[in-house]
């Protein structure tokens, strides 16, 4: 029998779920749900807000034949009949009846596991209030009857996934997560997130997507409009990269486009009609908007490597050179072709120009030469990074200490949905 620690990761986007100590996950799934209650449904924001008779009705379901709405691309297929609802915002849980039906949806019909033999290890956004994690227990133990849960911060587990065999396993470094709709910059020392320093980005895939959409549709028109933002999207995933430089870029276009254009084949979805999209700039247009954001908003217009610096400055001087040597990336938004290269180059710009000023004024006001020594700025590629913090949290869960930090069903019983709100940092042990 598989008892196997449940692993699941619910982002914006994308429900990544599967079982500890794999490498991928089984299941990536569209965060979104459809019911008949319509867009927005029943809305219970908050822990404490739900009924309890609501959670007790799945308990007696305890299946799948009787429900009543459909998730992920199921729920998408059926979005002329019933109302579509993304039940998490900006990593956030937004209504947690939506939530405690998807999540039966993912432990019935798609892992179609016992949830009663498994433990569950869940994800977080940093700083998510702690009502969240007591009414995330509240449905784990009272609806499916888990045997033990630990709840991790996405960063955190971001940052265990970057451990390989060659790099020192540590849990200080600073984060990158950028998924569909938010960028996150999160600083970890020893384990613990410095909430006071993360920063938020208005910049992730969906804005690259928009952004891609618009360039092809200024050039390209023999893209059907109905088809043009999957188009978008797929040209973003399959052929973008970062440059070095832009106008050496276009450049390098203008001296031998056979070369850098590419002629891309799609299908109608509906009339399975061929068609072909000629793809050129927006090949390094698309990811240039996290180093200039200025060539597709005027609303944000600080570049990304200019966040993480300020980010890291931001926080205790003791620990700001553990979070420049490990910069670690996570989320489908990273996966840009040498996005690493360029990060690592801007942020090393940055504190090298820091370093000379302030020897500058060392000179100029003590007569001093003070030499400090150069800053090492670590941009962190790896394997696993797509699904980081899902890989994070299997590797996790699949030691023995993994289940001395988890809460169990026994503790919840004897102390009640509270003991979910503080779960122990844990990582080191690999
Ligand atoms: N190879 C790729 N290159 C560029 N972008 C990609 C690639 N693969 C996926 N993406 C983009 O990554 C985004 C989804 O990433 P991810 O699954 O990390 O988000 P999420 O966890 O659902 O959201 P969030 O972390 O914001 O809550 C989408 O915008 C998708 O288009
Ligand atoms: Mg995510």
């Amino acid at each position: 029998m598989n008892t196997k620690t449940v692993v699941i990761d619910n982002g914006t986007g994308y429900t990544k779920m599967g079982y500890a100590g794999n490498n991928d996950p089984q299941f990536i799934i569209p965060t979104v749900i459809a019911t008949r209650d319509g867009p927005g449904g029943t809305q219970t924001s908050g822990a404490g807000g739900q009924s309890k008779q609501a959670s007790s009705n799945i308990a007696s379901k305890r299946g799948i034949e009787d429900m009543d709405f459909y998730i992920g691309d199921e729920a998408m297929a059926n979005s002329l009949t019933y109302g579509v609802n993304y039940p998490v915002r900006h990593g956030q849980v937004e209504n947690w009846d939506h939530m405690e039906k998807f999540h039966q949806a993912c432990i019935y019909q798609y892992l179609r596991c016992e949830p009663e033999d498994h433990y569950f290890l869940l994800t977080e956004p940093p700083l998510n209030a702690p009502e969240n994690r007591e009414y995330t227990a509240e449905i784990f133990f009272e609806s499916f009857g888990i045997k033990g849960l630990y709840i991790g911060v996405q960063a955190v587990l971001a940052l265990a996934a970057s451990w390989t065999s060659k790099r020192e396993q540590t849990l200080t470094g600073t984060v990158i997560d950028s998924g569909d709709g938010v960028t996150h910059v999160i600083p970890v020392a020893e384990g613990y997130v410095i909430g006071s320093s993360i920063k938020h980005i208005p910049i992730a895939g969906r804005d690259i997507t928009y952004f891609v959409q618009q360039l092809l549709r200024e050039r390209e028109n023999s893209i059907p409009p109905e088809e043009s933002m999957e188009v978008a999207k797929r040209i973003k995933e399959m052929y973008s990269y970062v440059c070095p430089r832009i106008d050496k870029e276009f450049a390098k276009y203008d001296a031998e486009p056979l070369k850098w254009f590419k002629k891309c084949e799609f299908l109608h979805s509906v009339t399975k009609k061929p068609y072909t999209v000629d793809v050129g700039f927006e090949r390094f247009l698309g990811p240039e908007i996290f180093f200039n954001p200025e060539i597709a908003s005027s609303d944000f217009l600080t570049p990304l490597p200019e966040v993480v610096d300020q980010v890291i400055q931001s926080c205790p001087i003791d620990t700001r050179r553990g979070l420049y040597k490990n910069i670690v990336l996570s989320g489908g938004s990273t996966m840009f072709k040498d996005f690493n290269r360029r990060l690592e180059r801007d942020i090393q710009k940055l504190t090298s120009a820091r370093l000379e000023m302030s020897a500058l004024s060392a000179h100029t006001s003590l007569g001093q030469n003070v030499t400090q020594k150069e800053i090492e700025v670590n941009v962190v590629q790896h394997k696993r990074q797509r699904y980081a913090v899902w890989f994070g949290g299997s590797l996790l869960a699949d030691t023995a200490e993994f289940y001395s930090y988890c809460h169990t069903k026994a503790q919840y019983e004897e102390y009640g949905p509270s003991i979910a709100r503080y779960n122990k940092v844990f990582g080191s042990v690999l």
